[in-house]
């Protein structure tokens, strides 16, 4: 049996193809290279010692996942991350999002169901939740109206696989809920490689320390929090890397309850802007150049997870501290800017 990854070039793809490689599994990549580059092939050879099989392909050509499919019958598992995920552009192109995420989505599903036995992980966000009532957020927290149409797509993916669940014994999904997902792989041989001004706040500050950019905007200091700056729940991509690893395990053991399951994906633990600028001068030894400008639209105060559900049925905990996380990301910027100091 083989496992496809989709997107398996980018940075959550990249890291989850290791450890999947190291849990002995399998894998074949698809990924267009529209925003990842193929050399990172090499990279997951060099940690793994082995090289994935890959197919550079657009997964809105519906015949061409249709021969991908009869070219790899051993496939009867996939990690769906391929999409694009810029909220901003989301709203400025609809259509392109729509589209990229949902047309290849479905005709993925289309051809798993054919399979007698089919499992499927998809990359969901904690953006399905908007700004929750209650926290730390349990699965049981109601899914907001979209903010974007990026967080859209994560909406109706979500329940394209659960009306696709419902009809479809042979076929079994698990929704995976990330928080912020930050840091690199130990190797520094993967990590994050965002093109142009990057929009998430861990590429932004390490940027800035690399001097390639002047300071860092903290989007706001009026938030009814501690410090004023907004929390979030920012995971180590390792960790999250691995949760794919077992809830790919738990499907291929036929350990589900149901045929769809959904899990939130973070640490637990809620980090403000201003703490996580902290941590990153702590493990750096340097200091950052900031400065505290207006709110960012469409942003919440705070989001972090309860993830009891993921630590007690998939048996998975993030284990990394921020400050680890931090330290990992600042160690790839360093290498591929070539910065020693
Ligand atoms: C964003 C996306 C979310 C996606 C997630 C992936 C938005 C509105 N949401 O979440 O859908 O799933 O990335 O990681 O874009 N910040 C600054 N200065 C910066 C950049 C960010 O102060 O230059 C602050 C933000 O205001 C926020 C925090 O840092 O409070 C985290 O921001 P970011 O990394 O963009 O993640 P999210 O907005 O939580």
């Amino acid at each position: 049996m083989q496992i496809l990854v989709t997107g398996g070039l980018g940075f959550i793809g990249s890291h989850t193809v290791v450890e999947l490689q190291e849990a002995g599994h399998d894998v074949v990549i698809i990924d267009d290279c529209s925003n990842a580059s193929e050399e990172v092939l090499d990279r997951i050879t060099a940690i793994t010692g082995k090289r994935p099989a890959f197919e550079k392909m657009d997964l809105r050509d519906r015949t061409a996942v249709e021969s991908f499919f009869k070219a790899y019958p051993e496939v009867c598992g996939v990690i769906h991350f391929a999409a694009s995920k810029a909220v901003g552009e989301s709203v400025e192109q609809p259509l392109k999002y729509y589209e990229n995420n949902l047309s290849s989505l479905v005709y993925l599903l289309q051809q798993l169901v054919k399979k007698e036995q089919a499992h499927f992980i998809f990359s969901s966000s904690c953006t399905v939740y908007g700004q929750a009532d209650e926290m730390p957020i349990t699965e049981q927290a109601p899914v907001k109206p979209a903010e974007s149409p990026y967080g859209n797509t994560k909406q109706i993916g979500e329940e394209i696989i659960r009306d696709t669940c419902r009809v479809q014994d042979n076929f079994r999904a698990i929704a995976l809920r990330y928080f912020n997902p930050i840091g690199a792989h130990p190797s520094t041989e993967i990590g994050e490689l965002p093109i142009g001004v990057p929009q998430n706040l861990v590429p932004f500050i390490t940027q800035t320390a690399a001097g390639l950019r002047k300071e860092l905007s903290v989007f706001g200091n009026d938030y009814p929090t501690p410090d004023g700056t907004c929390i979030r729940d920012y995971i180590h991509v390792v960790d999250l890397a691995k949760a794919h690893v077992v809830a790919l395990e738990r499907l291929l053991q036929e350990k589900q309850q149901g045929n769809y399951e959904v899990f939130n994906i973070g640490t637990g633990t809620g980090s403000s802007v201003l703490e996580v600028i902290q941590s990153f001068e702590r493990v750096s030894g340097k200091k950052l150049n900031y400065k505290i400008v207006g709110r960012r639209p469409g942003d919440i105060t705070t989001a972090y997870a309860d993830t009891s559900k993921a630590n007690n049925v998939l048996g998975w905990k993030a284990k990394s501290t921020l400050d680890e996380a931090m330290k990992s990301a600042w160690q790839w910027e360093q290498k591929i800017r070539r910065v020693t100091t």
